[in-house]
């Protein structure tokens, strides 16, 4: 495969997959196609810009006939899609663009590829990059694997649900080389400060309140970027047509645990007294339709392929907050503008 087209790579998870296969693979053609939304940001790419493998593209997956063109131009030889909307918050907020860039826009990758690849699908994929919330949500007990029943609730994660759909059923139907994998929350560097840990962090640095959603019980299952970036070049490279993958960290936490852990080491870094961002905690209306808790299996990903998760937890998190104090600029830069107007809606009435 010389000719990889990622898409959403000026992303948060995009980014440290286009460096990890810019860096890695020389040998490999490395084409970014990203509309650039709020989400996006080609400073996240500082690093592999001028790399002779690399090529970005400014596109939306929204438009057909931009998509063929460029499937016709360049000749994929493979497609990794991580381009989506991806915050559950601006989902019940404005659902449509949900529904065009994550069912729609897949939807045109797919066709692209078929036709493409139609005289011979050998020795090409399509891999799809998933989230573990189309399984909707756990009770205190149990874990999702692969083949736990798809139950959706907000419109990002159904939207994704339909695109995991979409995905299977071109493999089903056409014979296309497709393969998925569904991932648990994502943390560190480069993550747009609408997310939970980003946002808390520039709050606290900005002494603005941080609002917990109900009574912050819910549970997530946290791993570091680069393992889940490491988990995408393995199934990439090793993982089987047709198959789906769960890739997680083994690493739950209740949100208010989280929260304080957090508070703890941001304090700790700035110099402050321990525990004078505590006060900065602020309960608030939760979420709509806010699933309980989710949490991974990864167990097939581990046993057949051999990945493991390689950062553990507390120097992840560390590393993610010290990267976030030392660069302010980066986040005053992603911050300013149509996000302040987001961010005066989006909690207003919480
Ligand atoms: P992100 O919001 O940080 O980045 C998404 C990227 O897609 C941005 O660069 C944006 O400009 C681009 N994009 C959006 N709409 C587009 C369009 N119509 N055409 C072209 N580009 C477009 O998202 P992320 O957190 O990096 O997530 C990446 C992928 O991984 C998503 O598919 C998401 O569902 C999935 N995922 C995320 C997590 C997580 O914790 N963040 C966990 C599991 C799965
Ligand atoms: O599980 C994978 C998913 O993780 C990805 O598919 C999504 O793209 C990604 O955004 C993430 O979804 P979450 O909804 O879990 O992430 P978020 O950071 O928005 O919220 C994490 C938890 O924190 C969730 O229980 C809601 C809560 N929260 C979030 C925000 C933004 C708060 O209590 N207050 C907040 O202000």
């Amino acid at each position: 495969m010389e000719k990889i087209l990622i898409t959403g790579g000026a992303g948060f998870i995009g980014s440290h997959v286009v460096r990890l296969f810019v860096n890695k693979y020389p040998h490999y053609q490395i084409y970014n196609l990203d509309k650039l939304t709020y989400a996006g940001n080609l400073e996240n790419l500082k690093d592999v810009e001028n790399k002779p493998n690399y090529h970005f593209i400014k596109g939306d997956i929204v438009d057909t006939n931009f998509i063929n063109q460029l499937f016709e131009k360049h000749q994929f030889d493979a497609v990794i899609h991580l381009a989506a909307e991806s915050h559950v918050d601006r989902s019940i907020h404005a659902p449509m663009d949900f529904i065009y860039t994550n069912i729609v826009g897949t939807a045109n990758l797919l066709n692209a590829a078929k036709n493409i690849w139609a005289e011979n699908m050998e020795g090409h994929r399509f891999y799809h990059i998933s989230t573990d919330e189309v399984y909707g949500s756990l009770g205190n007990e149990g874990v999702f694997v692969e083949t736990t029943p798809y139950s959706p609730h907000s419109p990002y994660s159904a939207s994704k649900a339909s695109s995991d759909h979409l995905v299977r059923a071109y493999h089903d139907t056409f014979g296309m080389p497709n393969v998925i994998s569904n991932c648990s929350n994502n943390y560190g560097p480069n993550q747009f400060p609408e997310k939970l840990i980003p946002l808390f962090i520039n709050n606290i640095l900005h002494k603005k309140p941080l609002p917990v959603y109900g009574k912050g019980l819910n549970v997530r299952d946290w791993l570091y970027v680069e393992d889940h970036a490491k988990a995408i070049d393995t199934i990439f490279h090793n993982g089987k047509s047709g198959e789906t993958y769960n890739v997680g960290g083994n690493n739950e936490w209740a949100n208010i645990d989280l929260i304080k852990k957090l508070i703890e080491i941001v304090d700790e870094q700035l110099g402050n007294p321990q525990g004078t961002s505590l006060s900065l905690i602020t309960y608030v209306k939760d979420r709509a339709g806010h699933d309980l808790r989710y949490a991974i299996d990864a167990t097939k990903l581990r046993t057949t392929l051999g990945w493991e998760p390689t950062i553990k937890f507390a120097e992840g998190f560390y590393l993610t907050v010290k990267w976030y104090l030392n660069n302010q600029e980066w986040l005053q830069h992603v911050t300013s503008g149509d996000y302040q107007k987001y961010y005066e809606e989006m909690y207003a009435n919480r």
